[in-house]
């Protein structure tokens, strides 16, 4: 971090975005030979046919940040020195200290850099980059690299079919940068959480967070444990008001946006709040297919993919929306 900027309002721009998922994938059909279900069931239920999955025994959550980090680096031409600061969302690194942030930061040679992770489950990258954003606004930051990366493979419990089929490995990465033109970067942004809905996705490390209603649930200590149905319940309903909320609060339509960039939780999440606000589907990118769920992965993989194929329109404003663990939601609204 610097002490050496002006303070006062900045515009913010990412100047480059980059990604990683790992070479290993696990289809519906290798579950479908783990586990008592179909390639028919997952598809159906959840829009997903494969998800990228971790080489656990030499690579972890920071192998992904650290690519994803190198390649938006790379997209920017942004030098590892420049970073004044390099924020991590994740809930699966390696290590709690060091962080993943500080980690990537040595490796890279990232040497002026502050570095530190953020809990925020799915929300990890779009809480990042919100409060990237505000740090370089205010003047603290020239050059901020904000990630999402989870290695939700290290924390999922493979003989439980309602979890398990739903999550990949993934990280996504922007490089944000100050600019003189205050009107540009974030126009709008919001940041939730209710911590009572806490136990319908959590990870417990000793049986003493257990919730006396969860204590007949097999999945392992140190396994994530999901409510799929509660999970559900909030995360339709939430989408759907965050979207409204971001619409609202900026006068935007969906006809003003080139892209909502959402959190790939579950096509049928994706699909009701994409319809009950006619939103046309050329305008919320979908990758889960592919990918999975990716934690705070997700977020930042998308808008890599669409920056990089050409999506988010220079001049049009952007959107981008998250909910998850926690319970977090987030919003945040570029001009460009
Ligand atoms: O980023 C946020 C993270 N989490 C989410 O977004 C998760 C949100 N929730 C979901 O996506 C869905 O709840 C799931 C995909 C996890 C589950 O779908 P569902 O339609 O809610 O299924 P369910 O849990 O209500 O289960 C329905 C049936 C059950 O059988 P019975 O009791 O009706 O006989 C389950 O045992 O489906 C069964 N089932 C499966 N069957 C085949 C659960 N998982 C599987 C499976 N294959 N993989």
């Amino acid at each position: 971090m610097r002490n050496d900027l002006p303070s006062g309002a900045r515009g913010v721009r990412i100047i480059g975005t980059g990604s990683a998922v790992p070479e290993g994938r696990l289809t519906n059909a290798d579950f479908a030979r783990m586990m008592d279900t179909t390639d028919e069931w997952i598809k159906q239920r959840t829009g997903i046919s494969e998800r990228r999955i971790l080489d656990l025994r030499t690579q972890g959550c920071s192998t992904l940040a650290r690519l994803a980090l190198e390649r938006a680096l790379e997209a920017s031409g942004v030098k590892a020195e420049e970073l004044d600061l390099i924020i991590v969302g994740t809930v699966t690194g390696e290590m709690t200290c060091p962080s993943v942030a500080a980690r990537i930061a040595g490796e890279i040679g990232a040497k002026n850099a502050a570095a530190f992770d953020l809990g925020a489950a799915c929300c990890g990258f779009l809480y990042s980059l919100n409060i990237g954003e505000s740090i370089v606004r205010a003047g603290r930051a020239r050059t901020v690299a904000v990630i999402g990366a989870d290695a939700m493979s290290s924390i999922i419990d493979y003989t439980d079919r309602s979890v398990s089929i739903l999550f990949g490995d993934a990280a996504g990465c922007a490089i944000l940068r100050s600019d003189d033109d205050p009107s540009v970067g974030c126009i709008y942004q919001h940041m939730g959480a209710d911590g009572s809905g806490w136990h319908a996705l959590y990870i417990p490390r000793r049986e003493a967070d257990v919730p006396v209603e969860d204590s007949a649930n097999p999945i392992r200590l140190g396994c994530l444990r999901m409510n799929g149905k509660e999970v559900f319940r909030f995360a339709v309903t939430k989408f759907k008001e965050v979207l409204e909320d971001a619409f609202a609060k900026t006068g935007l339509t969906p006809d003003d946006v080139s892209q909502v960039v959402c959190h790939q939780s579950n096509i049928r999440i994706i699909d009701s709040a994409r319809e009950k606000l006619n939103i046309d589907p050329s305008k919320i990118f979908v990758n889960i297919d592919y990918y999975g769920n990716s934690s705070a992965g997700s977020v930042g993989l998308c808008l890599d993919q669409l920056s990089r194929a050409g999506k988010i329109t220079p001049g049009k404003p952007f959107m981008l929306v998250a909910f998850g663990g926690g319970l977090t939601w987030a919003s945040s609204v570029w001009k460009t």
